[in-house]
Parts: structure tokens; sequence; C-alpha cells
């Protein structure tokens, strides 16, 4: 027996093969009426990004693009609308299939 085999034998201590984590499963949201492709479990910020979508709304006062800061829910500059609801936070919100996201409204 050569030092590989011994290494990743049960017999020798090691552990048995580790399952992986299953592939997740495509989903299509809709971002300002465009349908674009996400994975289930994806933060809605994190598909946007994965969409190339860095603007999520425009500043109040001067109308300037404003994107996320954070990431994790501190910053609230990544608040889109999501179903008709405005002011949600894009890296706090889990994707769904068919979710409608509007960026261009609030
Ligand atoms: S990016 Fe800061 S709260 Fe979402």
């Amino acid at each position: 027996m050569n030092r590989h085999q011994r290494q990743n034998s049960p017999a020798q201590g090691a552990s048995p093969r580790r399952a992986t984590a299953p592939e997740p499963a495509p989903i299509i949201i809709r971002v300002n009426g465009r349908p674009v492709p996400a994975l289930e479990g994806q933060s809605v910020l994190a598909a946007l990004h994965a969409a190339g979508i860095r603007t999520l709304r425009r500043s109040d006062r001067h109308g300037e693009p404003r994107g996320a800061l954070c990431a994790m829910g501190v910053c609230f500059e990544c608040r889109v609308t999501i179903n008709g609801q405005p002011g949600i936070q894009a890296c706090m919100t889990e994707v769904e299939d068919g979710m409608d996201i509007r960026t261009d409204g609030y």
C-alpha cells in the first residue's frame, strides 16, 4: 500500500468521500422588464451584479447613480423595488423565480 492509498483508506482513519453540494437551480427573474438568469439561493444583489447591473437607483438630490457599498445590510444603498414594494435591500433578499425587480423607479 502506497502513501496515497494509506491516507485515503477508511481503515486508516481517513474520512469517507465527502458529498458535494447540489448545484443551485437556474431561475429567471425580471429586471426592469427584461428576463435575467439567476441561481436559486443567490441574493438579488449577486444576481444583478452577475448580469452587469451596478446602478440600483438614483440619488434624490442630483440623480447620481447609486450602487451597493457593503453587501451586508448596513448602508441601504442597494434599495430596489421588488414585486412592487419599494425600498427593499437587494443584498439581503434572496431571488425567487419570476421575481420582478425595478432599479429605475426608486
Ligand atoms: S449593499 Fe449595503 S445594505 Fe445592501
